[in-house]
């Protein structure tokens, strides 16, 4: 672990190179601003992002998500976000797409929370950095439902509502796993950076795969799931009556 000195503001530790000097820029103004008062534990390395346990003013634990501005995979993000009829110009600037990308997150999280999906309260969002609430207990992030191999009838339900839930203002996941969902005395959806809108032509494949990705892990559980066909039906069922 570096440690970095900031003046007047906590120290910020980061793992080495994670950090591209925008990011630290950002972080800087964010402690200087008082969003945000601490940096601490790298929780979890993934592919387009860096996620750390920081702490608010109150001293709350928060989760900060940073993507990498450098090892991004910028044309697909790219091309997703061009896909995306929220988003109509996109700059081809790998700066402009990666804070485009976490902006697009932060909308996607709080459209769910307004909705009462349980997903992770956001908090704010600046350039590539995501703050949002910290699922977990203590100093430990809440365990992923892959971890978990739980054979939970009444979890899978909740799930499946909740993809209706978010289906009912208009949204699909687009990346629903259950490397993707935290478990912390009940189901928190994360990671929500590919949600489409479903007046998008391909969110029909995307909310497919997403239900089938959930059944194929809990049927495999044991659980006794409903056909993908069957939740997309009910689902334009019940947007078309509306
Ligand atoms: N709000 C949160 N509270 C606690 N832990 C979190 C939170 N958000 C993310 N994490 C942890 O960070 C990991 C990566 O988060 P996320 O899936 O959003 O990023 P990612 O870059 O897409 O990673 P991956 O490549 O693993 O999918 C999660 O699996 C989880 O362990
Ligand atoms: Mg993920």
């Amino acid at each position: 672990m570096t440690k970095l000195q900031f003046e007047d503001t906590e120290d910020i530790k980061i793992s080495k190179g994670v950090f591209d000097r925008r990011t630290l820029l950002t972080l800087h103004n964010l402690i200087n601003k008082k969003k945000i008062k601490s940096v601490d534990t790298i929780l979890k390395e993934g592919k387009e992002s860096n996620v750390f346990l920081g702490k608010d003013h109150s001293n709350n634990p928060i989760a900060i998500k940073i993507y990498r501005i450098e090892s991004c995979n910028f044309k697909n993000m790219w091309k997703y976000l061009i896909g995306d009829n929220r988003f109509r110009t996109v700059k081809k600037d790998k700066y402009f797409v990666v804070n485009l990308w976490c902006q697009r997150e932060f909308k996607n999280m709080t459209l769910a929370y307004n909705a009462n999906v349980d997903v992770p309260r956001p908090i704010f969002c600046k350039d590539n950095v995501l703050v949002m609430e910290f699922i977990g207990d203590g100093n430990f992030p809440a365990p992923r439902l892959i971890e978990l191999r739980t054979d939970g009838n009444s979890l899978y339900k909740k799930i499946v509502k909740d993809v209706r839930k978010l289906a009912k203002i208009g949204l699909v996941h687009g990346d629903l796993s259950a490397y993707n969902i935290l478990i912390h005395e009940k189901p928190y959806i994360i990671d929500l950076s590919h949600g489409m809108m479903l007046s998008n032509n391909e969110s029909f494949d995307l909310l497919k795969r997403d239900i089938q990705n959930i059944n194929k892990y809990f049927s495999k559980m044991g659980v006794k799931t409903i056909n993908e066909e069957k939740i997309i039906h009910e689902i334009v069922k019940e947007r078309d009556q509306k």
